[in-house]
């Protein structure tokens, strides 16, 4: 195949995924099964790696996120980003539409009526069509450039559809946020907990690292825009945001025309009765109204638009008596103190508990045993203690103190920053019991069956204590416990033999290393290929730290697991068991000498591409780049305006390269 010829392969693939991502996330319609998309994206993956040439910033390859940043940079907003009036009740509606009329001097209006999705404003400019910049709202004038981390964002088009109607540049602006699925999947899976799904999404979009954001469900729906340069637009509201969908940008699926009060009154409860069904958190519903001239013809009034209103949903909060505090330890000894209730029906369900979430929690909402608490539930599912009534604490109310050693198993505790965590390891029931539950899980190693009664069973009654003795059971044992029959042994036994049969990224997903998903999991299956090699590595934290994807935090994570000697015995015993990898390698990179082995760092700015990219090209071909010059390095590559890592390279004896020489070895030429 010529160069030309795999650059309109790899155009067209990436055409295919764009369009099959825009009628996945987009118009939610998906085109083909998600075992195609990932064919069609390894493909593409692949040929990227053979030919590093042709990888651009635009290609559904390039979500992964990038090298950690130091701080967010600021970024000013051409066109100031605004909030909302909130109206409360009818009356507040109906003033809102008549002094809308009154000045317009108009009879009747016509408004646009959108869900008011809890989340973050952010603003993100396409400059020809290419996703160039995204900022969060910060004061309205000034936010901070989290480009990288909108990145990430999978229904977020890097670029838009073709169409030559597209302004030169485009600002679009809309809400980040975190579906109720997403959010509650989160929080199963992480040790972190988060409140409710806005701060989830908060917390993640405000990650340096963007290699975390790119691990967390966020979604973001446009409601409008900021500034055009070069084109225009459809002047209402609802054809804008129409114009915009055709374009690949996702808007609210509610988005409806109404007209006068009336409309808008009549959306409120047809949305307040859809509330719970929902997919995302809502506070409340927005009016617009749908010309584009009357909104220019009435303004703004200080930070908020004349031509909008926020109708506010009720909040759905229950006042209750917390009767207790208790302990839960999780599968890494973190301790989440949990709130026992005086059972409560909060949006047609009894709320019985609520995550108190750490000892920073509790202090800072000021919770004391037998005080009256207001409850709500976050992401309509999960009940959370949202203030305390002071007003009515009495005399009985008792401070809560984190008790010194662990309730399950007396181990001491010790505190790590907001956390407090039990040092008990295996030797804790409740640790080892949890560990068991998710090596056993559908998305680990999938032993069906093997759920949390049975495990709390055969780790209390000391059957087992470590995923590896579930290799080792009998039928005998399995019997006479409680819950148990023959017909339920044998499957037990049967799943447990079929998980012997896995893969390498679910292997290590299983094993319940801090801080690392499915994902990461499956990163690491890619780079390290062989469970061998992992076992090898003598300075795993070092090397995972500059894999594409990784990160600073969850390499650390990595290193301390895979130096635990018990760890390492439980992993030798597991495969001794029978557990065996399917998979092989997931590209045979071409063997490329220049690159393969080698450690690269990079200064000065680059032609061709971006640092990120240059990264991504080394590593995908074998090699290594580092943001440090040592001894170890083997080549500095020199871009414009080198600093004085040049005079730092030379004392060393590193050799370094330019940019076209660089290039040249990426193709493996010399
Ligand atoms: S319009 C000039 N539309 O609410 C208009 N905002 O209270 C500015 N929000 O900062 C915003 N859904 O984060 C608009 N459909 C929607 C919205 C929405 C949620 C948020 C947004 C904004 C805040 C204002």
């Amino acid at each position: 195949m010529t160069d030309q010829n795999i650059s309109q392969h790899i155009e067209k693939l990436r055409n295919l995924l764009q369009r099959w991502n825009y009628a996945y996330h987009t118009l939610d319609k998906p085109e083909v099964p998600d075992s195609e998309y990932d064919r069609v994206f390894q493909e593409l993956l692949d040929l990227e790696t053979q030919f590093p040439q042709f990888i651009s910033s635009d290609s559904p390859t390039q979500r992964v996120g990038g090298v950690p940043l130091e701080s967010f940079s600021k970024v000013a907003h051409k066109l100031p980003m605004l909030s909302l009036n909130n109206g409360f009740t009818e009356e507040d509606l109906a003033d809102f539409d008549r002094r809308a009329r009154e000045k317009l001097n108009v009879e009747t209006l016509e408004y646009t009526a959108e869900p008011k999705i809890d989340g973050l404003a952010v603003s993100i400019r396409y400059e020809q069509g290419l996703l160039i910049q995204a900022a969060t709202r910060g004061d309205g004038s000034i936010g901070e450039d989290i480009t990288q981390n909108v990145r990430t964002i999978k229904c977020i088009p890097l670029k838009l559809l073709k169409n030559k109607e597209i302004p030169d540049i485009l600002e679009i602006r809309g809400e980040i946020f975190m579906s109720k699925a997403g959010f509650l999947d989160l929080n199963q899976k992480s040790e972190r907990k988060f409140a409710n799904p806005r701060n989830a999404a908060a917390g993640s979009i405000r990650q340096l690292d963007s290699t975390m954001t790119a691990q967390r469900p966020l979604e973001f729906i446009c409601y409008g825009v900021g500034e055009i340069q070069n084109g225009t637009l459809p002047n209402t509201q609802f054809e804008i945001l129409q114009t915009l969908y055709k374009w690949g940008i996702p808007i609210a699926k509610e988005l409806q025309l109404v007209r006068d009060k009336t409309g808008c009154l009549q959306y409120y409860s047809e949305i307040l009765k859809k509330r719970e069904n929902l997919p995302f958190e809502i506070d409340g519903v927005v009016y617009k109204i749908n010309n584009i001239s009357d909104q220019v013809a009435l303004g703004f009034v200080s930070r908020a638009p004349r031509w909008a209103l926020a109708h506010k949903l009720p909040a759905q909060e229950k006042l209750t008596q917390l009767q207790a505090i208790e302990i839960q330890v999780g599968r890494t000894g973190v301790l989440t103190p949990v709130a026992r209730l005086t059972p409560v029906q909060v949006g047609g369900v009894t709320v019985t508990n609520a995550t108190l979430h750490n000892a920073d929690f509790i202090k800072e909402k000021d919770i004391r045993i037998n005080d009256f608490v207001n409850i709500r539930r976050a992401g309509d599912v999960i009940p959370e203690i949202v203030s305390v009534v002071l007003s009515l604490r009495s005399d009985n109310s008792e401070e809560f103190e984190f008790p010194s050693n662990c309730p399950i198993c007396n181990s001491p505790i010790i505190q790590k920053s907001k956390f407090f965590q039990c040092t008990g390891g295996f030797s804790c029931s409740a640790q080892r019991k949890q560990s068991i539950e998710h090596f056993a899980s559908k998305k680990a190693m999938n032993i069906d069956g093997l759920g949390e009664k049975l495990i709390e069973q055969l780790v209390d009654k000391n059957i087992i204590q470590t995923v590896a003795d579930l290799y080792d059971l009998k039928h005998e044992q399995l019997v006479n416990l409680d819950l148990m029959g023959e017909t339920s042994a044998n499957n037990i036994l049967q799943a447990i033999e079929n998980s012997k049969k896995t893969t390498l990224g679910k292997f290590l997903f299983s094993l319940g290393i801090n801080e690392i998903g499915e994902t990461t999991a499956q990163i690491l299956a890619n780079h390290f290929e062989t469970l061998e090699r992992i076992l090898n590595c003598t300075d795993l934290e070092n090397e995972t730290t500059n894999i594409s994807g990784i990160g600073k935090e969850r390499s650390k994570s990595i290193g301390t697991f895979f130096n635990n000697e018990t760890n390492r015995q439980i992993i030798n015993r597991l495969i001794k068991n029978g557990i065996q990898f399917e998979e092989k390698a997931i590209s045979v990179v071409e063997n490329n000498s220049n690159i393969a082995g080698k450690i690269f760092v990079l200064t000065g700015t680059l032609q061709s591409m971006t640092r990120e990219q240059a990264g991504f090209k080394i590593e995908s071909l074998g090699g290594k780049v580092s943001n440090t010059l040592s001894k170890k390095t083997h080549y500095l590559i020199v871009g414009n305006e080198a600093g004085n890592k040049i005079a730092k390279a030379e004392k060393l004896g590193v050799q370094f390269i330019d940019e076209p020489t660089f290039l040249k070895w990426l193709e493996n030429k010399d």
